[in-house]
């Protein structure tokens, strides 16, 4: 198993660019299966779980030809010929349950299996099926597999969310736009993704309103049509790297990067006493003067900070002035990369979904695990401003959502490389 080494040190100075968020592609990949005619995603971002929900889609029977260096997505699913999304392929990844609501809008069967993906909690689909519900869908746990049925295709209806879930509004949203009738979805998650997958689902011939606010409103239609569709910036990538300078000083600026995708995130790094620039290009970020200060954090849905950033920013509080409080209010199980930065020398008491982080002076190098996608990039930008070398291994998690990490970093100065096996 590959691991990547960093050597901590020197200000990063330069520019890095953006990629297409993860978690658009991710849901925008499976809208295909709502058309008969070619979607086509631009700006798709390099990564193993867009490999693997490839792979998932074209057991399906759809098309899904990756072009100029991956960054293009062609796919057509004119012949979908299997229905059944089966647990090999699901296990390795839980987006893999949004193939459920287009498959079911489509075709009136599917049979997905319950899915897998990072293990930061026990994450249930029991919203996604309340939704399907909603519209009709006649479902059955079996041996588990979702088997799910809409003989006469699914009918509008009013979805009540108990929580602001991505994923099920992602679901919902798509399996609507092909159901009979007016759907609305309140509580909706009003993530930036959501608000692209709208947009994307509105080229095809979608009729929706609403999405980024609690309430969603979908006109069903008869048929959607093709469309070509560039994915939003990848906001967590971005408040990634716009911790890189924060961390270990310097001058980066982020191209492609936007205020708006990140506004809480922002906010905590201008009271931590980082300077957060809009450019013409994006963003610049770098310290203000000295040491960062301490700052709370709580992790809600958008608007709020995200959870998906909560490791990172974490890295950061490590040698803050003061002490930190982090809340992690949407997965139960989200600080395994606590154990790993406290070999790093950092002082963090974690009770609950409480970790408290008493800054030190420094971080020392040291041999440290990734357990999770977002805790391997953390613990990578911890290596940065440590001093000596840290050797993060399993970074099998990385690739999931980070395309070439080490170029990008080294790009802007950081000594980092990775050690193949
Ligand atoms: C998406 C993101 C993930 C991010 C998360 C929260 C993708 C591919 N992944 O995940 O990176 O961390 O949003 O911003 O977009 N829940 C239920 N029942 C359900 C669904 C969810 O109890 O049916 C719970 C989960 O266990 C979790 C919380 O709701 O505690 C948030 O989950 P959700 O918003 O659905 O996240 P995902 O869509 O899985």
């Amino acid at each position: 198993m590959d691991s990547i080494v960093v050597t901590g040190g020197g200000p990063l100075n330069g520019e890095i660019p953006i990629a297409g968020a993860k978690n658009a592609c991710l849901t925008l990949m499976p809208a295909t299966l709502l058309s008969e005619e070619p979607l086509t995603l631009t700006n798709a971002p390099r990564l193993s779980d867009i490999k693997t929900m490839t792979t998932l889609l074209q057991s399906l029977g759809a098309e899904v030809t990756s072009m100029q260096d991956g960054q293009v997505l062609a796919m057509s699913s004119h012949n979908i010929h299997n229905h059944t999304a089966d647990y090999d392929i699901v296990r390795k990844m839980r987006a893999s349950i949004l193939v459920l609501g287009p498959m079911l809008a489509r075709d009136g069967h599917a049979i997905v299996s319950l899915p897998g993906g990072c293990a930061i909690g026990a994450r249930p689909v029991d919203l996604h099926l309340k939704a399907l519900e909603a519209m009709g869908a006649e479902l059955e746990l079996k041996d588990g597999y979702v088997h799910a049925k809409a003989m006469q295709g699914l009918k509008g209806g009013v979805i009540d969310f108990d929580f602001a879930s991505v994923g099920a509004t992602e679901n919902a949203l798509m399996a609507a736009t092909l159901a009979k009738g007016t759907t609305v979805i309140n509580n909706a998650a009003r993530e930036p993704e959501i608000v692209d997958l709208a947009d994307c689902l509105r080229r095809m011939g979608a009729q929706i309103e609403g999405d980024g606010t609690p309430s969603i409103t979908i006109q069903g239609v008869d048929r959607l049509n093709g469309a070509t569709h560039p994915v939003v910036t990848d906001r967590i990538e971005l408040g990634t790297y716009m911790l890189a300078p924060a961390i270990a000083g310097g001058e980066v600026e982020l191209i492609g990067g936007r205020i708006n995708l990140l506004s809480a995130f922002c906010e905590k790094l201008d009271a931590a006493g980082i300077s957060v620039e809009e450019t013409q290009r994006g963003l610049k970020v770098s310290r203000k003067n000295g040491r960062v200060n301490a700052v709370n954090v709580v992790t809600e849905p958008f608007p709020g900070f995200p959870t998906d950033l909560q490791a990172q920013m974490m890295a950061l509080l490590c040698t803050a002035e003061g002490t930190s409080v982090l809340e992690e209010k949407i997965f139960e199980n989200r600080f395994m990369h606590a154990p790993e930065l406290l070999r790093m020398g950092a002082q963090i008491d974690v009770q609950g979904g409480t970790a408290t982080v008493t800054g030190v002076d420094k971080l020392k190098g040291a041999p440290v695990m990734a357990t999770d996608l977002r805790a391997s990039v953390s613990l990578i930008l911890a290596g940065l401003a440590a001093e000596g070398e840290t050797t993060v291994s399993r970074v099998y998690h990385l690739d999931r959502g980070y395309e070439h990490v080490v170029g990008k970093l080294s790009a802007v100065g950081a000594k980092i490389e990775r050690i193949k096996e």
